[in-house]
């Protein structure tokens, strides 16, 4: 029986402009759920069995960015590490091709907006392969990424977050849809969500377990921040002093620091080893694509409690 639900019910969705392929089962109604194809409204991401429904639903629904408060907005200035004295001529070349987009964040309240949040989750859940929340959204606040233009705020991907998280999570699921992946948002949700920590006074993790792209881009994420903290300061840094600068845990740092080879332990301590060229060296095996970077000058946002 529990093998049958695990069996991808919906093969495509249609979103926007988009036709996406899914890659898992999604517990939708039982209605929708054996659909080949899905019409997802990009606004509202009400979900229809029939292009004649959306088309009338399209006529009708007058949402245009998610239903919550913008808490971030940019205009088109894709950062790159054009700034950065060590990035070759060849990736500022890339980062010049690179179309940069009108970007927004709305924090969205489960409780609030629990229609939106679900059908939300749903739509995550076709690119999840474990078991996520659905329906139980209420206790969460998510954090939506979109590219806005004349005819409205896109989704992009989002993350959520627990209201109250006794572990110190700091992101509970993640999304990039895929027509947007591997184009740096993953990344720019990540290290928001670090900026949400850092506001709070708080040191973050994610919760776990991590697909493995979620561990890519999260490894990706850690290595990237440490070593540029660690190349830049001068003087000893302790594990405590980098989690105080960047809110990420212990742990996640001593892991990261481990897998690249910069840490010993030493009379019951970890110990940080590191030389200039060492770091030189790996920061150029970690991304150089150009990304967007977060001015936490332009985050509207109080913590909650
Ligand atoms: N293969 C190898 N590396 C990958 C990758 C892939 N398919 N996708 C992302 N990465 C790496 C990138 O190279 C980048 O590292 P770099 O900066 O060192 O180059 C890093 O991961 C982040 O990439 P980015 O483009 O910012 O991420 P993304 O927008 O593609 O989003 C996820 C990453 C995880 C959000 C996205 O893959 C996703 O939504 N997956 C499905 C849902 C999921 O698994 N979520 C995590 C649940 S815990
Ligand atoms: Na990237």
């Amino acid at each position: 029986h529990e093998e049958k639900t695990k069996v991808k019910n919906i093969q495509v969705v249609e979103f926007g402009k988009y036709e996406i392929d899914t890659w898992y089962f999604s517990p939708y109604p039982e209605e929708y759920a054996n659909a080949h194809k899905l019409y997802i409204c990009e606004f509202c991401l009400k979900y229809m069995k029939k292009k004649k429904s959306i088309q009338r639903h399209k006529m009708t629904c007058e949402l245009k960015h998610p239903p919550g408060d913008e808490i971030y907005q940019t205009r088109g200035d894709l950062a790159s590490h054009a700034d950065d004295p060590s990035t070759s001529s060849q990736t500022r070349a890339a980062a010049g091709r690179l179309k940069p987009h009108n970007i927004s964040v709305f924090e969205v309240d489960g409780k609030k907006s629990k229609t939106y949040c679900q059908n939300l989750c749903l739509l995550a859940k076709l690119f999840l392969d474990h078991k996520t929340l659905y329906y139980d959204v209420e206790a969460f606040l998510f954090y939506i990424l979109t590219e806005f233009d004349e005819f409205g705020h896109h989704l992009v991907g989002y993350f959520s977050k627990e209201k109250c998280s006794a572990e110190d999570y700091n992101l509970a699921c993640i999304l990039t849809l895929p027509p947007y992946q591997r184009k740096g948002y993953g990344r720019f949700l990540i290290s928001f969500a670090y900026e949400l920590s850092k506001k709070e006074n708080k040191i973050g993790t994610p919760e776990r377990p991590l697909s493995d792209l979620g561990q890519v881009s999260f490894r990706s994420y850690w290595t990237r921040v440490l070593l540029e903290i660690l190349r830049d300061h001068r003087g000893n840094l302790s594990i405590k002093d980098l989690s105080s600068m960047t809110a990420v845990r212990n742990d996640d740092i001593i892991s990261t620091l481990q897998s690249l080879n910069l840490i010993k332990y030493w009379k019951g301590q970890h110990i940080i080893s590191v030389s200039a060229k060492i770091i030189d060296e790996h920061l150029k095996n970690v991304g150089t694509q150009p990304h967007y970077t977060i001015d936490p000058t332009k985050l509207r946002w109080i913590p909650h409690s």
